[in-house]
């Protein structure tokens, strides 16, 4: 007879005995887990909890608008939000191996974050949402992909390197309570039923080299993409749906003339666990409208593909 307002209350007890009138930091992504724990650190104990927003450059449309409108605004969590997009695409100008750009990625993220850090006075601990799921896998340690994916996702090496004690009250809760938890301390649905989205951002979905012009196409063809999955019901059918920038090009014609430009594909799959993964049977409809309206509405894109591989042998993201 588990229930949340009592677990809610619980938890909230627990963080104010812990961090009694210490300052707690806590990087906010946008993502459930690290929203839900912020969430719930404020309402333990409000203004001693200071969210780092980090905008990457790598990030989908309106997000950090939305993050700040939901934190800063509604609920007046302290943010920070640090733009820091010209740090990220200087590193990574020229790089075009996946790995080295998810490590110059972490790298910078942690550089950015030690920083504004070292503004607030006398942080001693640092929050993050680490769910159960992610205790479980890094204890195991067996499936490397797995484990390089938590190593960025929790930010590893940063409390280490800053001298902090962890605060991670989600780690005894599964993915669905973290959801429910999150609704209970009214976080926008949007925001609770998000799909998951890569702490490499669109450094991912770029593939090869990444440029501020590539991801501008890219963050408006997802945009495009989501709506319409929203609007036709599929987005929640769906477990991750996004868009991919191939920097390939190809001939199109338009109206009298000849183009030569790149091309979007779109990747949705359905998952449970997010090991395996079955590519979605979205209703041609569905991809008839959103690749009319991609190509249509986007300057520089002439060509739409749909991925129909499943996992494995390829993996979700393309990168
Ligand atoms: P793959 O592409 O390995 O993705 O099939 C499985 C799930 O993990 C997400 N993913 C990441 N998440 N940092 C993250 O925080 C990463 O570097 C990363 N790589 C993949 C991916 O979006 C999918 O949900």
């Amino acid at each position: 007879d588990w229930n949340m307002p009592d677990y809610v209350e619980e938890a909230i007890s627990r963080i104010r005995t812990t961090i009694g009138s210490d300052q707690v930091i806590l990087g906010l992504s946008g993502g459930v887990d690290s929203s839900v724990a912020a969430a719930l650190i404020h309402r333990a104990i409000g203004d001693q909890l200071t969210c780092v927003f980090v905008d990457n450059g790598l990030l989908r449309a309106n997000e950090a608008r939305q993050v700040m409108d939901t934190f800063a605004g509604n609920l007046a969590v302290k943010v920070i939000h640090v733009d820091a997009s010209r740090d990220f695409y200087r590193s990574l100008t020229g790089i075009s191996d996946p790995e080295n750009k998810r490590k110059i990625i972490g790298r910078e993220f942690i550089e950015v974050f030690q920083r504004e850090s070292a503004k607030i006075n006398d942080v001693k601990w640092l929050a993050q949402g680490t769910i159960y799921p992610d205790v479980i896998e890094s204890a195991g340690g067996k499936n490397k992909k797995a484990h390089t994916i938590k190593s960025h996702h929790n930010v590893g090496g940063l409390p280490e390197t800053l001298h902090l004690k962890l605060l991670e009250p989600l780690r005894e809760l599964f993915k669905d309570e973290v959801r429910e938890l999150g609704l209970v301390l009214g976080l926008p649905r949007e925001m609770v039923f998000r799909h998951p989205f890569p702490g490499p951002g669109l450094g991912v979905r770029i593939l090869g080299e990444v440029k501020y012009e590539y991801a501008e196409l890219l963050r408006h063809a997802d945009q495009i993409f989501i709506e319409e999955l929203q609007r036709s019901g599929w987005y929640e059918k769906t477990s991750q749906a996004f868009a991919v920038f191939l920097p390939v090009k190809s001939v199109g014609v338009m109206g009298d003339g000849r183009t030569y430009e790149y091309v979007i594909a779109l990747r949705a799959v359905q998952t449970q666990d997010f090991m395996t993964a079955n590519w979605a049977e979205l209703p041609y409809s569905l991809l008839s409208k959103v690749s009319s309206r991609i190509i249509n509405e986007i300057r520089g894109i002439n060509r739409v593909v749909y991925d129909i591989s499943g996992k494995p042998p390829a993996t979700i993201e393309w990168e």
